[in-house]
């Protein structure tokens, strides 16, 4: 029995293709471990502040010394870093925006990534503190990135890889619908991703 926590970054509801292939993972899943508990987090929904003046100084200014307005907002930061640790799996939905992370992505990142929380600086180097954990990416694009002209224009899934290795979550799979603007290829595209999930 596996906690799972699935992540969706779309605004799109129904109509959101990397929402529906996060579902069907999810599903997949639950196949391999019946039983699992399943968390939802919309950050589309209930997105995360961007890092103001207080939060930066909270998380840079040692918990006992923390204000009561520092106080009040790291909370988010807390309770985002809690709900990670509470998960062995995460789906995370990314729609590819502008080449990159939808914002609502990148502010909840700003909240997880936090020195002595979710990685330490060591002697040999940052250390990840969250390691363990399993992966995978619900990606969905306009355009194809996964050959052709526009390879290396996708900086969201390496973007991704890197930032939760760091935390030490080295297990991380990509499972893209593209091409969902190209006539010839959208037709087929969620099916093409559908078909390529290996949980
Ligand atoms: C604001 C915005 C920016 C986008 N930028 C890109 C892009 O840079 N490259 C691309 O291939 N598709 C881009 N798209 C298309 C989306 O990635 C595509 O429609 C995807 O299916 C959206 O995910 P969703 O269906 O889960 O909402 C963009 C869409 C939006 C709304």
């Amino acid at each position: 029995m596996k906690n799972i926590l699935h992540i969706i970054t779309s605004p799109r509801g129904k109509e959101s293709i990397s929402i529906k292939l996060g579902n069907a993972l999810v599903n997949e899943v639950l196949q391999t471990h019946p039983g699992s508990t399943v968390t939802e987090l919309n950050l589309a929904e209930h997105p995360l502040p961007h890092l103001d003046e207080a939060t930066v100084n909270a998380l840079r200014t040692p918990v006992d010394q923390h204000t009561e307005l520092q106080k009040e907002v790291i909370k988010a930061s807390d309770a985002a870093i809690a709900q990670l640790f509470d998960a062995d799996i995460l789906v995370i939905g990314v729609p590819l925006y502008n080449f990159g992370v939808p914002s609502n992505l990148k502010s909840w990142l700003d909240h997880v990534l936090r020195a002595g929380k979710t990685f330490s600086y060591t002697a040999e180097g940052p250390k990840g503190l969250a390691a363990g954990k399993k992966v995978y990416l619900a990606f969905s694009s306009g355009g194809v990135y996964s050959e052709g002209p526009a390879t290396g224009l996708d900086f969201a899934t390496p973007y991704l890889t890197a930032v939760l290795g760091f935390i030490g979550i080295q297990d991380v799979s990509v499972i893209r619908a593209e091409g969902l603007a190209i006539p010839g290829l959208k037709e087929n595209a969620f099916d093409k991703a559908l078909a390529s999930i290996e949980v």
